[in-house]
């Protein structure tokens, strides 16, 4: 059974006097993503990746479309027991340390009290990060901050980790820690889904693309097949080929 199964998937957002105002956000999608595959939902600002997964994280209902998440509807909160989610922002309350914020989320999951301290120290212990659990969330670099998302996105042993521009605004080790992370998850058996709009760091880790533009698939292959094409063409020329303009 497919990871994650989205079949002609539309949204509009409707905005403006009387709601006439409709942006298209999402046009006739379809992708599905088997168990234990890195999938890498590239595209500019504004192609519908944030608007995508908050659908299927079930925050927001489709115009039209079905969402199934391991086999279940996207709108069945039990599915999202299996999910882990690192938002774009993360809002994390500012006064916490990152050890105090990962306990409040562990507890929204109903992690009992000694697992949840075992499971902490032992992800913290993972991605390198004693120094963000001892420190007040606000005082938190940009790349500190991220590593206490994903954290937070691991806390619950997801089987799904749905990553949201995971790595723009980090400087090149955080970056490198970030993809480093994802192996992890990858070698444990995750099913990592995420967007970005950097290119370098898709074509280090996915296992397969998918290239959005204007709310609809322009390319999805796997990376292997960009990577190995006769003509070189690596994936900045094949999106400016296919949609005119640059990522
Ligand atoms: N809440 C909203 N209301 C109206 N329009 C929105 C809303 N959220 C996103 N959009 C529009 O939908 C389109 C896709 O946005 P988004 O999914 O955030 O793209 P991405 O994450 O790829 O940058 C954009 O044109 C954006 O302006
Ligand atoms: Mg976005």
């Amino acid at each position: 059974m497919s990871v994650l199964d989205i079949r002609n998937l539309k949204k509009e957002y409707r905005t403006g006097w009387r709601g006439n105002i409709v942006t298209v956000a999402v046009d006739d999608l379809s992708l599905s993503i088997e168990p234990g595959e890195i999938y890498g939902f590239l595209g500019p600002n504004g192609a519908g990746k944030t608007t995508t997964l908050k659908i299927i994280l079930g925050f927001l209902k489709p115009t039209a479309g079905d969402v199934k998440v391991f086999g279940h509807d996207a709108m069945d909160w039990k599915v999202r027991e299996r999910i882990g989610f690192l938002p774009e922002n993360p809002a994390i309350y500012p006064y916490l340390t990152g050890y105090q914020a990962l306990y409040m989320i562990g507890k929204l999951f109903s992690i009992p009290h000694r697992d949840l301290t075992k499971r902490i120290n032992r992800i913290a212990g993972e991605l390198g990060m004693d120094r963000e659990l001892k420190t007040p969330v606000s005082n938190h670099s940009r790349g500190m901050r991220q590593r206490v998302g994903l954290a937070q996105a691991m806390l619950n042993d997801p089987d799904l980790v749905i990553l949201d521009e995971p790595m723009s605004g980090l400087d090149p080790i955080g970056r490198k820690m970030f993809r480093e992370s994802i192996n992890m998850l990858r070698e444990a058996g995750k099913t990592v889904f995420f967007s970005s709009h950097i290119l370098a760091d898709i074509e280090m880790i996915c296992d397969r693309i998918g290239l959005l533009h204007g709310g609809r698939i322009v390319l999805e292959a796997p990376m292997t097949e960009i990577l190995d094409r006769e003509d070189g063409k690596g994936l900045e020329q094949i999106f400016m080929e296919k949609v005119g303009e640059p990522i």
